[in-house]
């Protein structure tokens, strides 16, 4: 008799999400990079967030589109090619190629079958719209479909992405997607301002606990693809403001002291410690345009809501001079 051991589908182990968690989990400051989040799960959860009550930069950022679309499309012209970092859902999409009427869209995000599913859907409601996804990570160097070579280019960075990375990272990526997106090139870009951190708070910390279970979602997939038996449950979601860096700050807290395994490596944690997970950087008019400046960009225009929560951003690519 022949006896065949059935063993459960495990998703293939990503070697950079297995490097990534073995190193943060090891470092004095334990932290996981935020791009690993977007598993399809994660993905879904994070639509939830978008449309929960207290979480208002989505809210804000579609009626600034919506208000304001025409009149980005008066400084960009239209034709251009529309280049999306993180696209995520394209929920907002619509509304800005409404407007532009572009020549073509690529949407790029990490998540790869949420990113066609969302192409797909686009498509449909653009008939005759090229759409070139790309699946990638867009902090890293991409080359952009050929398809799209002759086109001037419009970058749109909603939801106030930039804010989830560190300003030095967040300069090195807009400098990439200047080079990315070429001479000439525009950029449409949310931002999340400075407010009341209690306002901030709540909006990272639902009373349904759906952040909550986004966060801890990274610990169940740390399970589910490397092998790990971290107890989920002895964790906490919590948000800090962090106000002298204005960002808020998603961690995962140890409810007592903790030992699990990872890939077959052994950690301990004690009650107390924290995971860092997410960063969210909030910018005031000036730290804004400053931060574009530092990566090759200059505001050209600026439509933020009437009690200036978030803002959305139209720079152009700032032409390489020798003067001052
Ligand atoms: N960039 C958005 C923000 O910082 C969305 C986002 C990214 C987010 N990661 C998150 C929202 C984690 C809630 C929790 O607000």
């Amino acid at each position: 008799m022949t006896i065949t051991t059935v063993r459960a589908v495990v998703p293939a182990a990503d070697p950079a999400f297995r490097a990534d968690v073995l190193a943060g989990l090891a470092a004095p400051q334990r932290a996981i990079p935020a791009r690993w989040f977007y598993d399809a799960h994660g993905s879904a959860l994070f639509e939830r967030i978008t449309d929960l009550p207290e979480y208002y930069p989505t809210r804000v950022e579609r009626r600034l589109l919506q208000t304001h679309a025409a009149a980005v499309a008066a400084i960009t012209g239209h034709g251009r090619a529309v280049v999306e970092f993180g696209s995520g859902s394209s929920a907002k999409t619509p509304l800005l190629l409404s407007a532009v009427d572009p020549a073509a869209y690529v949407p790029i995000d990490i998540s790869g079958d949420f990113l066609r599913d969302s192409a797909a859907a686009l498509g449909q409601r653009f008939p005759g719209l090229p759409v070139h996804p790309v699946e990638a990570d867009f902090t890293r160097a991409i080359t952009l479909p050929p398809m799209i070579e002759d086109a001037p280019r419009l970058g749109f960075f909603p939801g106030s992405t930039v804010g989830n990375l560190i300003a030095s990272s967040a300069v090195d990526l807009l400098r990439a997607m200047a080079r990315t997106l070429g001479d000439g090139a525009m950029l449409l870009i949310g931002m999340d301002r400075i407010k009341d951190p209690a306002v901030l708070i709540d909006a990272y910390d639902d009373a349904q606990g759906v952040t909550a279970a986004f966060n801890l979602n990274l610990l169940h997939r740390i399970n589910r693809e490397l092998e790990g038996d971290i107890p989920v449950d002895a964790f906490r979601h919590i948000v800090r403001w962090n106000d002298g860096i204005a960002r808020i700050e998603m961690h995962l807290e140890a409810m007592r002291d903790l030992a699990f395994t990872v890939s077959g490596h052994r950690f301990a944690i004690a009650a107390g410690e924290t995971i860092h997970t997410e960063n969210s950087h909030k910018y005031g008019p000036r730290d804004a345009r400053l931060l574009l400046a530092a990566g090759g960009w200059t505001s050209v225009a600026e439509w933020a809501n009437a009690d200036d929560q978030f803002v959305l951003i139209l720079a152009e690519a700032t032409p390489v001079r020798s003067a001052p």
